[in-house]
C-alpha cells in the first residue's frame, strides 16, 4: 500500500481551517502544483482536489464517476483544492492559511476560507454528540483509505437554524437525531426520519461504512453549523447515504433538516503521499 495523508486518519483538533480554492487557469499548474506537494504534509495539512482540477486526473476513475451517482443537483459547483489545516494553535493556522494562499495564488483564487472547531470536545452545535458510530482504531484505515492510499473525501458545509434549536423541546430535537441530548443513548422507538436510521451503515448491502470527521464552525456574522467531513475508499458509502437522507427512495427526509440546511458540497480526491510528498503522478496536462 502506498502512504497516505495520515490526518484523515489522525485525531481532530480543536481548532482547524478550511481553505477554498477555484483553479483560474492551467498555465502554471505544474509548477504550482509541485509546490503544494511539497508543503503538504499530509498531517496538520490535508489536501483534496476536486471539480475542474480533476480533469487533469483523467485516470482516477471512482472521481470521474462521482457526478454519476450523486445525489445532489449542485456537485458540479465544488471547489478545486481544499485544505484542511489541523492545528490547536489559532495563530498557527493562521499563518500557514496565509502560506497555502501564496503558494497557489499563481493558479487558484482563495475563494472561502472557514474556521472550524471542537464544542464540548465531539458535540455538533445542535449539542448532540457526535461521531460515535466511527469506525475506530484499525477499523479507520480501510474504510477511510483506498489501497493506493488515496482517499475519497466529501467536505459538505451545514447551516444550522439555531432559533429553531432553542425554541424547540428537547424530545423534537432528539426525534431528529434519533439519539439522547443527555447521555446519548439510542432509542428504541424512532420515527422512520431519524438520522441514525436514514444514514445507519445497515441499510445498505454492502453496508456502506464512511469515516466521519465533521467539526463544528461559525463565522464573524454568528451563522454557524457542522462542516461534514466524511472519508471512504469511494464515494459510493456517502452517496448511499446522501439519497436515503433526501428520502430519494422513499420520500421520507432526514430529520436533521428541520434544524439544517447545505450550502455547499465538495467532491474531493486526497492523492496518496509518496517520499513524504503529496504523489502528483497521476497528473496530466495538456489534455
Ligand atoms: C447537519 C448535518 C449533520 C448532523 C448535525 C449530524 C449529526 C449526527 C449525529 C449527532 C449522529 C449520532 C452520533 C453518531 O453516531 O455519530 C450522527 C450519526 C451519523 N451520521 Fe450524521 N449528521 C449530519 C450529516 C450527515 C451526513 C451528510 C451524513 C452522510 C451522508 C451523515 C452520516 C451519519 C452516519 C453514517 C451516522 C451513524 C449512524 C448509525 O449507524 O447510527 N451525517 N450524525
Amino acid at each position: 500500500m502506498k502512504t497516505y495523508q495520515t490526518g484523515i486518519i489522525e485525531d481532530k483538533t480543536s481548532s482547524a481551517i478550511f481553505m477554498l480554492f477555484k483553479l483560474t487557469g492551467s498555465g502554471k499548474l505544474s509548477d504550482t502544483l509541485a509546490k503544494l506537494s511539497n508543503k503538504i504534509d499530509g498531517s496538520s495539512a490535508v489536501a483534496g482536489f476536486g471539480n475542474k482540477l480533476m480533469k487533469f486526473f483523467p485516470k482516477v476513475n471512482a472521481y470521474q464517476q462521482h457526478k454519476f451517482n450523486s445525489p445532489l443537483l449542485d456537485n458540479e459547483s465544488g471547489c478545486d483544492v481544499a485544505i484542511w489545516l489541523k492545528n490547536n494553535d489559532k495563530g498557527k493556522l493562521f499563518h500557514q492559511a496565509t502560506e497555502f494562499r501564496n503558494i497557489l495564488s499563481d493558479s487558484f483564487e482563495l475563494q472561502n476560507v472557514v474556521s472550524a472547531y471542537s464544542y464540548r470536545e465531539k458535540f455538533d452545535l445542535s449539542d448532540f454528540e457526535d461521531g460515535i458510530e466511527n469506525p475506530e482504531g484499525d477499523a479507520m484505515l480501510p474504510v477511510a483509505i483506498s489501497e493506493d492510499g488515496s482517499s475519497f473525501w466529501v467536505l459538505q458545509q451545514w447551516l444550522h437554524d439555531f432559533n429553531w434549536l432553542s425554541n424547540s423541546s428537547q424530545h423534537a430535537k432528539e426525534m431528529c437525531i434519533g439519539r439522547s441530548m443527555d447521555d446519548s443513548h439510542q432509542f428504541a422507538d424512532l420515527p422512520p426520519s431519524a438520522h441514525v436510521k436514514k444514514s445507519a451503515k445497515e441499510n445498505f448491502e454492502p453496508e456502506a461504512e464512511l469515516l466521519r470527521k465533521s467539526m463544528p464552525w461559525s463565522d464573524d456574522k454568528l451563522n454557524g453549523g457542522l462542516m461534514f467531513s466524511s472519508f471512504g475508499h469511494s464515494f459510493r458509502a456517502f452517496n448511499l447515504q446522501m439519497s436515503s437522507m433526501l428520502g430519494i427512495d422513499d420520500g421520507i427526509i432526514d430529520g436533521v433538516f428541520k434544524f439544517s440546511k447545505i450550502m455547499n458540497t465538495n467532491y474531493l480526491w486526497c492523492p496518496p503521499m509518496s517520499n513524504g510528498v503529496l504523489d502528483l503522478s497521476l497528473l496530466e496536462m495538456g489534455k
